[in-house]
């Protein structure tokens, strides 16, 4: 038989790690603060508790443990790490926290940096560092999710506050020119419907000397349109992966894990109904830990790889949505 082989640079996917904090806060705690319940919640959301950083965690500390974990899963040695891409929303430096990451690991041979696309921004990231690899750039690249967005929550408005939670995932992936598991992608962005879901800046004005004003730097707290985004992401997430199912030539079938952003059990019921991907196959940890952000997908891929339900070659169906509005989609191969 004739040898088929694998000219081009493909992806292949070799560990990864999260990390949460400690601190649990329960639907009935947050009830002491606002006006809701445990049963309003869960049902409205499938939402138990969430993890809030403590006084030391932040977004580097975060993100440095989910890639330790990652790096050590693929058994990498840290100077053979060319990138390493940071999905934060929540950094603790503006101008950027991945080199702080790239700094404590001693990963002397990367470059870091960060990238903001909200819930998105894992996805994004993951197809950002595909991208690199497969176009002979960088072979080895560290991509995580992590966001603290407990500090931009308004903790007394109910319609959002109960949401969110802190954490950070990690995926390693390297180049291979044996065969290619990153099967495919889409992304979108719509800002005319930004305004659904956002973390503006408030300045406040001052001046510098006479005549010449400036404006303070500083943010407010989420802002959010909840059935607004809820409508966006029902409709939207499953076009995109219906969109991507037939440019690959795949069908929804033949997918063995559908990991969505974690942002609401009832959306995610709603996207695998219109997909007809059954329950078993949609990874949920949302009552764990709300909605981490860029976080969500890494966490729960690092989950279900570390029980041994996503299993070498299991194909994976993945979409993150939020704020932008932005959304994505990618089908890969675990291994
Ligand atoms: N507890 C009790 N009652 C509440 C609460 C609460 N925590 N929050 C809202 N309510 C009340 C409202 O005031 C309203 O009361 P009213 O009818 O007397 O006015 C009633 O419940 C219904 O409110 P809705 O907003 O219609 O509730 P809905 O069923 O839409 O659920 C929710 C709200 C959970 C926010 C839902 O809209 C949702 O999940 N949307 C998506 C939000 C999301 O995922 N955002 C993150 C995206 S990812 C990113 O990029 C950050």
């Amino acid at each position: 038989m004739e040898e088929i082989k694998f000219n081009q640079i493909g992806v292949s996917f070799k560990g990864s790690g999260s990390y949460v904090p400690d601190q649990i806060l329960t639907n009935q705690k947050i009830s002491q603060k606002v006006d809701t319940s445990d049963e309003w919640i869960k049902s409205r959301t499938g939402i138990s508790e969430r993890r809030i950083s403590n006084l030391k965690e932040n977004v580097t500390e975060m993100g440095y443990v989910a890639a330790l974990n990652a790096i050590k899963m693929a058994n990498w040695d840290i100077e053979t790490i060319d990138l390493i891409i940071l999905a934060t929303s929540t950094p603790n430096d503006l101008f950027g926290s991945a080199p702080s990451i790239q700094a404590k690991l001693g990963a002397e041979n990367a470059v870091a940096f960060d990238l903001t696309a909200a819930c998105s921004g894992f996805l994004f990231s993951l197809v950002t560092a595909t991208q690199y690899l497969k176009g002979g750039s960088f072979k080895r690249a560290i991509v995580i999710g992590a966001d603290q967005l407990s500090s931009f929550v308004d903790w007394n408005d109910r319609r959002s506050c109960i949401l969110f939670g802190d954490g950070a995932g990690a995926l390693a992936i390297e180049a291979t020119n044996l065969f290619d598991n990153f099967i495919g992608f889409d992304m979108r962005t719509d800002g005319e419907r930004g305004s659904f879901l956002n973390l503006p800046s408030k300045n406040n004005k001052d001046s510098i000397v006479d005549n010449i004003d400036f404006l303070s730097g500083g943010f407010s707290s989420i802002q959010m349109n909840g059935q607004e985004v809820y409508k966006f992401a029902v409709r939207e997430v499953p076009i995109i992966l219906e969109k991507l199912f037939r440019t690959t030539n795949f069908s929804s079938d033949k997918v063995d894990w559908l990991i969505l952003h974690q942002a609401n059990q009832r959306i995610l019921d709603s996207v695998g109904d219109r997909l007809k991907i059954s329950k078993e196959k949609i990874l949920s940890n949302l009552e764990k830990y709300g909605n981490t952000s860029a976080a969500t997908i890494p966490i729960m891929m690092d989950e279900a790889i570390r029980d041994n339900r996503i299993k070498q070659n299991d194909i994976i169906a993945s979409s993150g949505f939020g704020a932008g509005l932005s959304w994505g989609a990618a089908l890969f191969k675990w291994g």
